[in-house]
């Protein structure tokens, strides 16, 4: 089956911000759009142009893991959807929510990324806890965590609840998949001292067994905005972790991107292939990285 990641949109759109935000968390990435990220604003028009690039591709499912916004305001969850929109179908699409879309204390009590996502993370269930479980193709379970939570200032760090690996292992235990994914925002891997001090995944040890102990053949992430793949195993079990790069952010450092993975279901021990699709600001579009010699 082929099956698409991408993450990290932080798409920008400031029509619903009020004078009130200013006086909360708001400000801070307001700032940071005004001042440092000048030219966040394309991100639309690149996330346009994934989405037709990957449609094309065919896969059987798309995964967004997390930051379609950048203060988890409403008009920026509606210019999501909209982009969106060519490939909106939650049998085929489903998403988990970032630290960005939990942005603001008053969205999270509001649950507005769950309002505008809800189909596709629990798909026509109704559910509302995480997490969200999909059977997306033959004997293919997708667990959708929540690792992210609001908090104050410029921290960012996630983890997984234990409830929420409860909720996983009931539900593994009644599916029988042959193949499980596991999906959330924050990166399982350790990155630089700043963004250990203030968004590191929490309790990565602990998550990566639990995640072995479910069975669990295949993590995708996001958070990073690089993308980084790699093995985790422990005591005879094994599992790819493969951590998607920001699908909109260009720097000197980094190019947009997204992933496509293909794997075989039904021969869960044959290595999955990977091919990173990257944008090119010199031809205006992404090319497929590992045919670009
Ligand atoms: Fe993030």
């Amino acid at each position: 089956m082929k099956l698409v990641l991408l993450s990290d949109l932080h798409l920008v759109s400031f029509e619903s911000l009020r004078t009130r935000d200013f006086f909360t968390k708001r400000s801070l990435a307001w700032m940071n759009l005004r001042f440092n990220r000048k030219d966040a604003v394309k991100g639309g028009s690149i996330a346009r142009l994934a989405i037709q690039r990957v449609k094309a591709l065919q896969p059987d499912h798309i995964l967004f893991t997390g930051d379609f916004s950048n203060m988890a305001l409403p008009s920026e969850f509606e210019l999501a959807r909209d982009v969106l929109a060519p490939i909106w179908d939650p049998a085929r699409l489903s998403v988990v929510p970032g630290n960005h879309d939990y942005y603001a204390l008053d969205s999270v009590k509001a649950h507005t990324f769950e309002h505008y996502f809800r189909e596709l993370i629990w798909g026509a269930s109704g559910g509302t806890a995480y997490p969200g479980i999909k059977t997306i193709a033959p004997n293919v379970a997708l667990l959708l965590f929540r690792s992210t939570h609001y908090l104050p200032g410029i921290l960012s760090f996630g983890w997984v609840s234990n409830t929420q690996i409860k909720r996983a292992k009931s539900a593994l235990q009644a599916l029988k998949p042959a193949f499980t994914i596991a999906a959330f925002h924050h990166n399982l891997h350790r990155r630089g001292l700043m963004s250990e001090l203030t968004g590191r995944m929490l309790k990565r040890k602990q998550l990566k067994a639990n995640l072995l102990n479910l069975g669990v053949k295949l993590v995708l992430t996001g958070h990073d905005h690089h993308h980084l793949e790699y093995p985790v195993q422990k005591k005879g079990q094994s599992m790819d972790v493969i951590c998607s790069g920001s699908t909109t952010l260009t720097t000197s450092k980094h190019l947009p991107g997204f992933t496509l993975i293909e794997l075989d279901p039904k021969q869960p021990e044959k290595p999955i292939k990977i091919k990173v699709f990257s944008y090119r600001p010199e031809i205006g579009d992404f090319i497929d990285e590992t045919n670009a010699g």
